[in-house]
């Protein structure tokens, strides 16, 4: 199977799927790795891997719908079957998901439907409950809406820190993340 991972920034979960399919963990490849932004870091992380790294910006582009084209005809440049969503800070559009019907997946750092948006850690911790967790999840129109695919929870120490929750998170997405993908990429 051929996976695309698109990516806006860090790269932190790019680089742990990236390890698992380098460790034969998930029987599939990384064929693409694109970002919307140009300067990310993750690509970075992307050509340490040896990872064919692309990217482009929407402000390049006159409108929204060109920069999904362009995407859309990368991903079919590459032959991907499977687009893999990490810390990708965009909506996918229509094109997109109808070209890659329950083949694009996403994960979120929140027990969704609670807590979607940009501030799923921050949002749960402030609003003082006692657990959150990771969500990962197949990607429709809405913003953290799709099917749920996993959630593992994560609970919240009267004693924690933002900071900590947030490094709680982070380490349960670079665990949960590569196991969910080696399944999904098994089942097909
Ligand atoms: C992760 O917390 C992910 O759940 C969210 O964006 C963050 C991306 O982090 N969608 P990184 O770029 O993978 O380090």
């Amino acid at each position: 199977m051929r996976i695309a991972i698109l990516a806006s920034g860090n790269g932190s979960n790019f680089e742990a799927i990236a390890q698992a399919v380098k460790e034969k963990k998930i029987a599939a490849e990384i064929v693409l790795l694109f970002s919307d932004h140009r300067d990310a870091y993750v690509l970075k992380r992307g050509e340490k891997f040896a990872i064919s790294c692309e990217s482009f910006e929407l402000k390049e582009f006159p409108n929204k719908k060109k920069y999904e084209t362009a995407l859309l005809e990368l991903l079919n440049q590459y032959r991907v079957d499977l687009v893999v969503l990490a810390g990708y800070m965009r909506i996918i559009g229509k094109e997109l998901l109808a070209a890659y019907p329950k083949r694009i997946i996403n994960i979120h750092p929140a027990l969704l439907p609670d807590f979607p948006g940009l501030h799923g850690i921050k949002d749960a911790y402030e609003a003082g409950v006692s657990e959150t967790g990771v969500t990962i999840h197949y990607v429709d129109s809405g913003v953290d809406t799709g099917p749920i695919i996993a959630q593992k929870k994560v609970s919240i120490e009267k004693n924690d820190h933002l900071a900590d929750l947030e490094t709680k998170i982070h380490q349960l997405e670079h665990q949960l993340y590569p196991e969910i993908l080696a399944k999904i990429v098994n089942e097909q």
